[in-house]
């Protein structure tokens, strides 16, 4: 999702992939192509990791804008995790054994921003979103993708751009943050 607008429709579940949904991609590609595929997916897979718990990590039960924020951001963070691990293995590369590191020093990061308050917070969700962003920039262009996988990571690439704009906002406007949630207009 890349567009901050509602749509006026509450989601309810996401479309479920069917069989026909996954492809077995490996076939054909040469060993050192498919090193770098795989190697390139883990890495955005474990940063995918560490933003999930960043987010995890900040969010706290009052009904503000910013706690929305953040279940909307580890949400979508958690959509890039699966997507990443998915290719990987259509890739026929393993999913790593421990990913706990990424776990931790996720959580950490976000726990440790929370006890220093909301512009740290939001600071640390900008950082994040703009490694993001320069990882995909770089990703994108140092591999030579399938096209379907190269759309996939551009998709990705400018769904970070929308996550950056969201915390940037915020830092300039921290009364929206600590607000109650700002409603979706109703459907027409
Ligand atoms: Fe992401
Ligand atoms: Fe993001």
């Amino acid at each position: 999702m890349s567009d901050d607008a509602s749509h006026g429709m509450e989601q309810t579940l996401r479309r479920e992939l069917r069989t026909g949904d996954i492809r077995l991609r490996a076939a054909g590609v040469a060993p050192a192509q498919l090193r770098a595929v795989r190697r390139t997916l883990r890495a955005t897979n474990r940063l995918e990791t560490m933003a999930v718990q960043v987010y995890r990590a900040q969010w706290s039960p009052e009904p503000t804008e910013l706690n929305r924020q953040l279940i909307a951001a580890m949400d979508n963070e958690l959509t890039h995790q699966a997507d990443s691990l998915s290719r990987l293995m259509e890739y026929g590369g393993r999913p790593m054994l421990m990913r706990g590191p990424f776990y931790v020093v996720g959580w950490v990061l976000g726990r440790v921003s929370r006890m220093l308050g909301l512009r740290a917070m939001l600071r640390l969700g900008a950082w994040v979103e703009a490694k993001a962003i320069d990882h995909y920039a770089h990703l994108t262009a140092a591999v030579d993708w399938d096209p379907a996988t190269h759309d996939l990571l551009v998709g990705m690439w400018n769904d970070e751009k929308c996550h950056l704009r969201r915390w940037t906002h915020l830092l300039e406007h921290p009364e929206e943050a600590l607000a109650p949630p700002r409603e979706p207009p109703a459907p027409q």
